[in-house]
């Protein structure tokens, strides 16, 4: 039996012992949690899976569960709806958007596209289902170089939505690609003066860094890969300070497995809390708890572009084995 508060915002009650509610309501209803590590840490402690892009995608793919309530942003949620048509997937907040998937819209960039009939496109997975239904194959950032060397190298690429991601995967495989203009407002807040302040403050950290970042914070970096490569990354090296160039959220999986390191948040150009992705954030146990209770809300697609978007996804996981 659960003590509840009734709040006034909120018809329903809520219990005060959310990861029990919760995890009783998990059993309840057959369902798996993702996340991604840009979630609060208390909504990763209570999640089955926690992963970048790439890994949440194959987790979806081989989901079990009846439900699945994807701790994330929406063109996640949406893309564990691709690859489950027949699975009720929510998300706590369907205002959880994506900044770069927003950068990005169908009708433009099917003008884009149809001035450019012979390319191929590829597009980053941040993106909506009706740009995957436009696209040829989808590639995360764990995986957007190799795949982009998968193609012969005579075929003219176009790459969206990100440039920064594009310009990046431009410089490992000295490919050529058509990029369209989008970025993350996140990844592009982070400032190179002050990154290299802190740098002096801890010349014994290795900067690490997610690709969607501007090429003048990258070339600082050690390394930069994805969320999982950033965590594998730190896990493996003998260095003991990481400063961290990409959304906050990450640390707590660092912290977590290498707790005697130190890891120092990249500074964004002002003294926000920036470095946070607003949409990621708008998922809260409280929503988790009331969305597994209400069932809802749920994802839905529109079939025609879920089968169409559903060809470039099984591309890139066949592609990524
Ligand atoms: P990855 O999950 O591929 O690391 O990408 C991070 C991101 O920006 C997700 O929105
Ligand atoms: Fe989108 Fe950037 Fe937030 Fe990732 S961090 S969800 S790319 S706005």
């Amino acid at each position: 039996m659960f003590l509840t508060v009734e709040r006034q915002t909120s018809p329903k009650a809520i219990p005060l012992d959310l990861f029990t509610a919760i995890t009783d309501l998990k059993k309840e209803l057959n369902t798996v949690i993702l996340a991604h590590y840009y979630q609060d840490p208390d909504l990763q402690d209570i999640a089955d899976y926690i992963g970048d892009s790439l890994g949440l995608s194959q987790a979806a793919a081989s989901c079990q569960a009846d439900t699945i309530v994807f701790l994330g942003v929406h063109f996640m949620a949406e893309t564990a709806k691709i690859l489950n048509p027949d699975k009720l997937v929510l998300l706590p907040d369907l205002n959880a958007g994506c900044s770069l998937a927003d950068s990005c819209p169908p009708d433009r960039f099917a003008e884009f596209k149809a001035k450019h009939p012979d390319h191929l496109v590829i597009s980053y997975i941040n993106c909506s289902a009706e740009i995957k239904a436009l696209s040829d194959i989808i590639c995360t950032s764990s995986n957007a170089v190799a795949i982009v060397n998968q193609i012969p190298k005579d075929r003219p690429i176009i790459f969206a939505p990100d440039r920064n991601l594009g310009r990046y995967v431009m410089e490992q495989t000295g490919r050529d690609l058509l990029l369209w203009d989008g970025a993350c407002m996140v990844h592009e807040i982070f400032s190179e003066r002050k990154l290299v302040e802190l740098k002096l403050n801890y010349p014994e950290a290795d900067i690490i860094a997610h690709p969607e970042c501007e090429a003048n914070v990258l070339r600082h970096a050690d390394y930069i890969g994805s969320t999982t490569g950033l965590l594998k990354y730190v896990q493996k090296s003998d260095r003991q300070e990481f400063i961290v160039v990409t959304e906050s959220g990450v640390i707590h999986q660092m912290q977590k497995s290498t707790p005697f390191k130190k890891f120092i948040p990249a500074p964004p150009t002002s003294n926000c809390a920036c470095n946070e992705c607003p949409y990621m954030r708008l998922n809260t146990l409280e929503k988790v708890y009331l969305t597994m209770k209400n069932r809802s809300p749920e994802i839905i697609l529109n079939e025609p572009i879920r089968q169409a978007a559903l060809k470039p996804m099984l591309k890139m996981l066949e592609m990524s084995v």
